[in-house]
């Protein structure tokens, strides 16, 4: 049995473990880089950077992403952004920092990514876009973008609004309550709408403004309009909420909204399906929030490595006064 020395220089031993110490923890590092793993359980890690909290469609997707991850077993890192471009920029590095496995976010807005989700790229993270896409060239600075088709999204407000006024022949003057700016839904569905009403000379866009996708800025902007246009027949907002917060407005000016003034939204989130129910608002373009059970499936395919369709668009629907009295039982958001 060999018999242990002690120490003769105490400081060398002290080295000694300092040494020890270092070396598990960079081996530590090195797994982690390694094998991606970034959890202590061997969890996956997302770190997921959102937009904010600005309409009851975030709230919706915010709830279906930290479900849908608790469900899966992937552990969460979830950073609010408060509808700040720099604020998701420091998010993002802190989780290239911390080594996440996967980075989703759903951009605030459309431009400027490009040096950030070089660094992902660099550090050999894979990045998901959910919801909103980004307009960066190089497509190879993300794995795919999941959400909705907002330009078909505008495009079939307009369309239901050609045919309502087929025929008419007057002037059909319209106001254009727009999402945040810079957006890809403000910029799409601006863009799909302008397309679709363009067939009939007489539909005529007289007015158009941010309104932040807040009721409150619905509103503020909406007695905007009502003050400088007194002949206003059709409010296009690019969400339910600033559709909400304009009923506001149009009731104070002694209008009857959905009848004086005819409202086409996007979304159908419960209020404003409640809203088309009441005949308040005409007609509303769905857009799904419900991306978290597909992200984490996509979270765990990147982070395996496996290939995944580049774009993957969520399958939504239009509805009626009618059938929102129909679907609004059941509607889960
Ligand atoms: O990006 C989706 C849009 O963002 C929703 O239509 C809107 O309500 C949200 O704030």
């Amino acid at each position: 049995m060999r018999k242990m020395r002690m120490p003769s220089r105490p400081w060398r031993s002290a080295a000694t473990a300092l040494a020890t110490v270092l070396l598990v923890g960079s081996v530590a590092a090195c797994g982690n880089s390694d094998t991606g793993d970034a959890g202590n359980d061997g969890k996956i890690v997302l770190g997921f950077s959102q937009v904010g909290a600005e309409s009851g469609w975030r709230t919706a997707n915010t709830t279906s992403i930290k479900e849908s991850a608790a469900a899966a077993g992937i552990e969460l890192k979830f950073d609010d952004a408060q509808q700040k471009q720099e604020n998701q920029i420091k998010a993002i590095r802190n989780f290239i920092q911390q080594k996440v496995d996967v980075i989703a976010f759903s951009p605030v807005v459309e431009s400027g990514w490009d040096t950030v989700l070089k660094e992902a790229k660099d550090a050999g993270i894979p990045v998901i876009l959910t919801d909103r896409s980004v307009d960066s060239a190089d497509k190879s600075l993300y794995k795919t973008f999941i959400g909705s088709d907002f330009v078909k999204e505008g495009r079939l407000a307009g369309e239901w609004l050609v045919e309502q006024k087929k025929g008419t022949s007057g002037p059909v003057n319209i106001v254009e309550l727009q999402g945040t700016t810079g957006s890809a839904p403000a910029n799409d569905r601006k863009k799909g709408f302008a397309e679709a009403i363009a067939v009939n000379p007489s539909l005529k866009t007289i007015a158009s403004q941010s309104g932040d996708f807040t009721r409150a800025g619905g509103k503020q902007v909406m007695e905007q309009f009502l003050k400088a246009n007194p002949k206003i027949d059709v409010l296009f907002a690019h969400n339910d909420d600033m559709g909400l917060g304009a009923l506001e407005a149009i009731t104070a000016a002694g209008k009857v909204p959905g009848k004086d003034i005819t409202i086409i939204t996007i979304d159908a989130v419960k209020d404003g399906m409640q809203a088309l129910a009441d005949g308040k608002f005409n007609f509303i373009a769905e857009c799904s929030p419900l991306l978290g059970p597909q992200l984490m499936d996509l979270a765990k395919k990147a982070h395996d490595g496996e290939q995944v369709e580049p774009r993957i668009e969520t399958e939504e629907t239009t509805f009626t006064q009618d059938q929102a009295k129909a679907a609004l039982p059941n509607r889960k958001y």
